[in-house]
Formats: structure tokens, C-alpha cells, sequence
């Protein structure tokens, strides 16, 4: 964990995820229940139990094994939410997969754009990874709008792809590697650069995702 660098810009800070966290994580995840209930993921198998120190130790252990960065993200010195880089694959694939959440009170301040734009620039200069991934739900506008203000690049519908709030959900994916911006996405993005075109979704792959896959009832 100690070599997973704090990083800032402005009034936000990324830095390692740590178990004194939990009592703050544990109140924002009560108090904003019904804001993120809806993009949570969730177990496939039921549902485990709800307990805080035990998933940031596993976020923890994850990170020791260099699989994951679980970082808490920090708005004027305060926790306001959490940002996972995720499923990290080093060798000839080079990827890594982003997300986040932060609380409601903190919304639409440029938080997690900030913090996403930090924790790719990490992944590409600091890690040497070459293509970071954000995958989305199609309701989810604020979250298009986080890919879209950081010009991440349309990829594909995945079907029935992650398992969130209770089932599995269809996801838009979006990407980008290091090959295509030597500048960063953090300084990109400030130099009003980024190209917000490419995280349009066709309207084909949108009204693909209005229909349900049909997928036969179990025997
Ligand atoms: C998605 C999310 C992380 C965006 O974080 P953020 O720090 O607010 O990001 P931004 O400041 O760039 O805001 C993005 C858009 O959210 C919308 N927004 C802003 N304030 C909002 C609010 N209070 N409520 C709902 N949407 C809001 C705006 O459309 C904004 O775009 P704009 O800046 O062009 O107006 C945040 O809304 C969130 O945590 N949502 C619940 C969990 C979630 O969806 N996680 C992502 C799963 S993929």
C-alpha cells in the first residue's frame, strides 16, 4: 500500500483507502443509501454482509497482491467518496478497469472527473499500464457525463455485463490508452482540450440497450 502515491489537483485529493476510513466510509454509505443503491454493485449469490473494516481490508489485500488501487477521494479534506482502479493486468494487455462513487453533497463540483483524470495518469506514467476502462449503465447521466468531460473514447454495449442494485446490467464502455494522449488526461482536460465527441454512444448501441436480452427462464 505505501507505494500507492496521494495524489492532487485543486481542492481534490486520491490517496490509499486505510481502515481508519471505515467509520466515515460506513456513514456516507448509510446516509447516501438511496443515491447509490441504484449503481452499487451487488453479489450474484445473495447478499453478504455489510461490513465495512472487512471490504476495505479486502480492498487492501487486493492492492497487495497489485490487482487494485482502492483509493478514498478526498474534496477539501474531506472524505467524500471512493475510487477503485480495478482488475489490473500487467504483461502484454496493460489494463486496467475504473469506478467510483462519491456522496450526494459533493456532486457536481468536478470531484470525480479530477479524480479519475489523476488515477489514469497514474496508471499510465506511474504503473506503465496502457489502456484504462470505465464501464457505465445507459441510465446513468452523471457518470456518461464524468467519460464524456475527459474525452474517454466509446467502445461498445457490453450486455447483462456487471451484476448491480440486484441483476445483471447491460453497460456502455469506454476507454482510452496511453498512445493517445502523451499529455495525460488530467492536463488535457484543464487545457480544455479533451474531445468530448468521442464518448457519444451511437444511437443504434442506446436503443439496443432499451431492449431487454432475452434470456430463457431457468429450469
Ligand atoms: C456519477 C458521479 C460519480 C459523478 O460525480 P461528480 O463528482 O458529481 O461528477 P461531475 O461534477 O463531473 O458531475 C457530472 C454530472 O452530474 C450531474 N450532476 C451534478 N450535480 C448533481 C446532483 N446533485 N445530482 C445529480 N446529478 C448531478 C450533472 O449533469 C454533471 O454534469 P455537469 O458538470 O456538466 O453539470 C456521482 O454522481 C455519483 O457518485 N453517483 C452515484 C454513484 C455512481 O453512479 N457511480 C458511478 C457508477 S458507473
Amino acid at each position: 500500500m505505501s507505494t500507492i502515491p496521494a495524489l492532487s489537483s485543486g481542492d481534490v485529493t486520491i490517496r490509499p483507502i486505510r481502515l481508519r476510513d471505515a467509520r466515515a466510509l460506513e456513514r456516507e454509505l448509510i446516509d447516501n443509501r438511496g443515491w447509490l443503491r441504484q449503481w452499487e454493485a451487488t453479489n450474484p449469490h445473495g447478499p453478504l454482509s455489510f461490513d465495512v473494516r472487512a471490504s476495505v481490508r479486502s480492498l487492501q489485500a487486493n492492492a497487495r497482491a497489485g490487482l487494485g488501487l482502492p483509493y478514498a477521494i478526498d474534496y477539501k479534506g474531506e472524505f467524500a467518496g471512493q475510487l477503485n482502479v480495478s482488475s489490473i493486468t500487467y504483461g502484454s494487455l496493460g489494463c486496467a478497469t475504473i469506478g467510483y462513487w462519491i456522496a450526494e453533497r459533493f456532486a457536481g463540483h468536478d470531484v470525480t472527473p479530477t479524480a479519475v483524470a489523476l488515477a489514469t495518469d497514474h496508471c499510465f506514467f506511474g504503473l506503465g499500464l496502457h489502456r484504462m476502462e470505465i464501464c457505465i449503465r445507459p441510465e446513468n447521466a452523471p457518470s456518461l457525463r464524468v467519460v464524456e468531460k475527459l474525452g474517454f473514447r466509446y467502445e461498445g454495449l457490453r450486455r447483462r455485463y456487471i451484476h448491480i442494485n440486484g441483476d445483471w446490467r447491460d453497460h456502455f464502455c469506454f476507454a482510452l490508452t496511453v498512445d493517445e494522449l502523451p499529455q495525460g488526461v488530467l492536463r488535457r482536460w484543464q487545457d480544455g482540450q479533451a474531445p468530448t465527441e468521442d464518448a457519444t454512444v451511437p444511437p443504434a448501441d442506446r436503443a439496443r440497450a432499451s431492449i431487454p436480452l432475452r434470456v430463457p427462464p431457468r429450469r
